[in-house]
């Protein structure tokens, strides 16, 4: 090999290994922060899809957006990796480790959604708040840790 190009294969190798790590550390941290409460049946009608059942996931883990992220409805049928993180004054609140996949397929910025959860980021399916969120506690919000 040509000694002259050693220095320049080193560089390539320096940068190789930036762009992996930085790609790594924003895959393993999540994008945004923000407030989930819990809402109950009847799921339909929908501001995304009206009276289709059909666009309710099997798995049952869906959500209503908030202002935050509704978007004009540009959000509908989006799906967010939801994980519910503890904070020093909520400890109890979430189940560990658990990540889901919901479908946004509601608006909660209106009736029947409670006025008091229209300050929350999203409000999830009882499947879902039950998956991530520890039913022995008292609280109705959880912080949320989601990503597109
Ligand atoms: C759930 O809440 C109960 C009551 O606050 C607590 O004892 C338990 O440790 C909590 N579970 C988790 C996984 O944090
Ligand atoms: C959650 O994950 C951490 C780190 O991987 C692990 O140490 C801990 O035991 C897990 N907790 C539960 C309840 O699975
Ligand atoms: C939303 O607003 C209600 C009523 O003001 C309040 O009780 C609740 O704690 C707020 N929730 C969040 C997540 O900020």
């Amino acid at each position: 090999m040509n000694p002259r190009s050693q220095p320049r294969l080193q560089w390539l190798l320096f940068l190789m290994l930036f762009l992996v790590s930085l790609f790594l550390h924003f895959h393993t941290s999540y994008g945004d922060v923000g407030t989930a409460a819990l809402y109950s049946p009847p799921y339909l009608h929908t501001a995304c899809y009206g009276s289709d059942a059909s666009q309710f996931p099997s798995s049952n883990l869906f959500a209503a957006a908030g202002d935050r992220i509704w978007n004009n409805g540009a959000v509908c049928g989006r799906r967010y990796l939801v994980r519910c993180i503890t904070s020093t004054s909520t400890p109890d609140s979430c189940n560990q480790n658990q990540t889901i996949l919901i479908k946004i397929v509601d608006y909660m910025g209106r009736p029947p959604f409670a006025h008091s959860t229209y300050n929350t980021t999203m409000v999830l399916s009882n499947t879902a708040f039950g998956i991530i969120a520890n039913s022995s506690t008292a609280s109705s919000y959880i912080n949320i840790e989601f990503e597109q």
